[in-house]
């Protein structure tokens, strides 16, 4: 796992360059999650989401995908697990991550589009960034309580596009969203 994954060969045998991004939405305090939930409610960043992902495959963690009860509509659902029998209807399950990764890019291939998406929890987070292009990051301007975290070391990335949007409703707080991409790209 010390090579990022797409200079693993898989790009050669597609014959294109397909990005591993990464969406994470991240407290100040590296909080990412509660009780298997996200602590705050941010609706327009959930929209934000939803275009980012629609019809691309997204690649997350057995209690990520738990904790969202279902699959994702209009996408590939891959789920990292090491028990085999998960068996939930709807998903395609991989026993690593970089199997996961694999079985990304053929969809993203098949689907004609060029990015796969990591969509958390923090034990995928903290094995993929070494293979992440990108990562659109949503910064909550705020600390939370969790149980969950993503030490991101961002040195070296840059940023290419920030937004910043005030605090909606309670518990939806000011946050800007951001791209950044990995000093190779
Ligand atoms: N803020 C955000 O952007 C964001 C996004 C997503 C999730 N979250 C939050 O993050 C929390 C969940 O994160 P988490 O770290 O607890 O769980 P997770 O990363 O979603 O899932 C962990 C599970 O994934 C499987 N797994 C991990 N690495 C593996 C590997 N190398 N090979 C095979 N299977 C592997 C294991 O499943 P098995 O135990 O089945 O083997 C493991 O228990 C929740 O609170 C959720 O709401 C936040």
């Amino acid at each position: 796992m010390s090579k990022k994954f797409q200079h693993s060969g898989i790009t050669k045998k597609f014959g294109q360059t397909i990005l591993v991004s990464m969406v994470v939405a991240r407290a100040e305090n590296g909080v990412i999650g509660r009780d298997g939930k996200l602590p705050w409610h941010i609706p327009s960043d959930l929209q934000h989401f939803k275009k980012l992902t629609i019809g691309k495959p997204i690649v997350m963690g057995r209690k990520t995908y738990q904790s969202i009860g279902r699959p994702l509509p209009q996408r590939t659902n891959i789920v990292v697990t090491r028990n085999l029998d998960l068996g939930p209807q709807g998903v395609v399950q991989a026993n690593d991550l970089l199997s996961a990764l694999a079985l990304a890019c053929e969809d993203a291939h098949k689907s004609g589009v060029n990015e796969i998406m990591i969509i958390g929890g923090a034990q995928i987070y903290s094995q993929a960034i070494t293979h992440a292009d990108r990562i659109y990051l949503t910064e909550v301007h705020s600390k939370f309580d969790g149980d969950a975290f993503f030490d991101l070391d961002l040195r070296g990335w840059r940023e290419v596009s920030r937004i910043r949007h005030k605090a909606g409703k309670p518990g939806s707080p000011e946050h800007s969203v951001v791209e950044l991409w990995a000093p190779s790209l």
